[in-house]
């Protein structure tokens, strides 16, 4: 039989469609590999978010291009948003390219000529292919695809298309699935993942579905848009005893002129007026955020207005990116005006501030009692156990009788502004 080697870049939506790619070749007679030498089809799921990620991308298949002299049938592609991006551009140093609404036409596709297929597909949910998911506590479940935002500097709804939703039978029948197969978490995902829909039943529908569901003790979901939180979906958050009090709620920039070129749809006071609403409802809330520093046009002002609303809201994490321009995006069309040197100090400083903060907050929960669950080993201390928080915050603890899958309550000793320490 032969056999799949599979690498997954970028968000987590791709680590889902892996696991979905898996699923599909393995019913259609592909073996995994766990070693690109060994394999016979090496496939690369990809990101095009930014161009660094490309670049990676890149320089990883000039190395995996050596395995093609010892073994000629080897066939090396690109799934996902790069190969989408790239389309036939690919195809001289590749084998087959393949984009996010093809995956189910793959198996067919591997056994012929070197192929590209990166038809975009209105109605493609996947949701009669079951995914393959690995070992661990938390299960992904894709609920929605694409997305019709079209924010200025953003090149997904170019390569993964319109937005659209998953029965909600079917991703009921996947948590249902995920319980009885010992997963304790599920994580819902979307490119925006609140502006869920299958007819009646809307984002707060699903959660407040999914939360009756047995056997499931944690629900996330990632990432939302801010415009899509709904008083219906904060409720939802308030009242679901298993959806966790944690949020990832992408800000971008924090003055609302770069907002609006940025076409967000949400000023920094309507955004700060949400966080107020969320915190409200819902008790010792944990956000966290995206932050792009150097889109054209922001001002000196602009940045420290976006340094500003951190302050503000204090995130206990984010995730934080120079502007990377991108082909098909509006913003591609309009000139840079931030140096790499400007840029590189504004996300410095964005970094650093962020990293005083979440010191702070983590530092805040010395001394109190939290619910982990256990993951695995932790990389240090050795010996110790790693896992999540609640807040999605991750925390060490020593081993002792727990295991992987378990809840245990433990006292925090100490904390780092990305890790809580258990008391041993
Ligand atoms: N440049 C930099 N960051 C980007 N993101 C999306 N597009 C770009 C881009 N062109 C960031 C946004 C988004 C996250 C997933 O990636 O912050 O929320
Ligand atoms: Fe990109 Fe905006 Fe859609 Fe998020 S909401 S995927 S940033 S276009």
């Amino acid at each position: 039989m032969p056999s799949v080697y599979i690498e997954t870049y970028g968000c987590q939506m791709n680590v889902a469609d892996s696991e979905l790619m898996r699923g599909h070749l393995a019913r259609s007679g592909y073996t995994a590999a766990s070693d690109p030498a060994e394999a016979d089809v090496i496939l690369l799921n990809t990101c095009a978010i930014r161009e660094h990620a490309e670049e990676r991308i890149f320089g990883r298949l000039g190395t995996l291009a050596q395995y093609k002299l010892r073994k000629p049938h080897l066939q090396i592609g690109l799934a996902g948003c790069m190969a989408q991006h790239f389309r036939d551009r690919l195809l001289d140093r590749l084998d087959f390219v393949v984009g996010p609404d093809a995956y189910r036409r793959l198996p067919e596709l591997l056994s012929g000529d070197p192929f590209v297929d990166v038809r975009l597909d209105r109605e493609e949910t996947y949701a009669d292919i079951a995914p393959e998911r690995g070992d661990g506590v938390r299960a992904w479940i894709t609920i929605m695809r694409g997305c019709d935002k079209f924010c200025t500097f953003c090149i997904v709804p170019f390569v993964r298309g319109r937005e659209r939703s998953v029965p909600a039978s079917a991703v009921l029948e996947q948590v249902r699935d995920a319980a009885a197969r010992g997963y304790r978490e599920v994580v819902f995902l979307g490119q925006t993942v609140n502006a869920y829909r299958d007819g009646d039943t809307d984002f707060a529908a699903l959660l407040r579905a999914a939360d009756a569901i047995d056997g499931i003790e944690r629900i996330r979901f990632t990432s939302p848009h801010p415009s899509d939180m709904s008083d219906a979906a904060i409720a939802a958050m308030a009242s679901c005893a298993k959806v966790s009090p944690q949020l990832h709620l992408p800000l971008q920039s924090g003055s609302t002129p770069v907002l609006e070129r940025m076409a967000r749809g949400y000023t920094a006071d309507e955004y700060l007026r949400l966080v107020e609403r969320l915190r409200a409802a819902v008790p010792e809330l944990a956000l966290s955020t995206d932050i792009i520093v150097g889109f054209p046009g922001e001002t000196e002002r602009d940045f420290e207005l976006t340094l500003e609303l951190m302050r503000t809201v204090r995130y206990d994490s984010a995730f934080m990116f120079k502007y990377s321009r991108r082909d098909h995006t509006r913003a591609a069309k309009w000139d840079e005006t931030v140096d790499e040197v400007d840029k590189t100090r504004r996300l410095q400083a964005v970094i650093a501030l962020q990293e005083h903060v979440a010191a702070e907050i983590n530092a805040g929960w010395i001394g109190r009692e939290v619910e982990v669950l256990v993951e695995g080993p932790a990389k240090r201390p050795a010996g110790w156990l790693a896992g999540k928080t609640p807040q999605f915050k991750t925390a060490v603890l020593p081993a002792g009788a727990a295991h992987c899958g378990d809840l245990v309550r433990v006292r925090v000793a100490d904390a780092t502004a990305h890790t809580l320490i258990a008391a041993t």
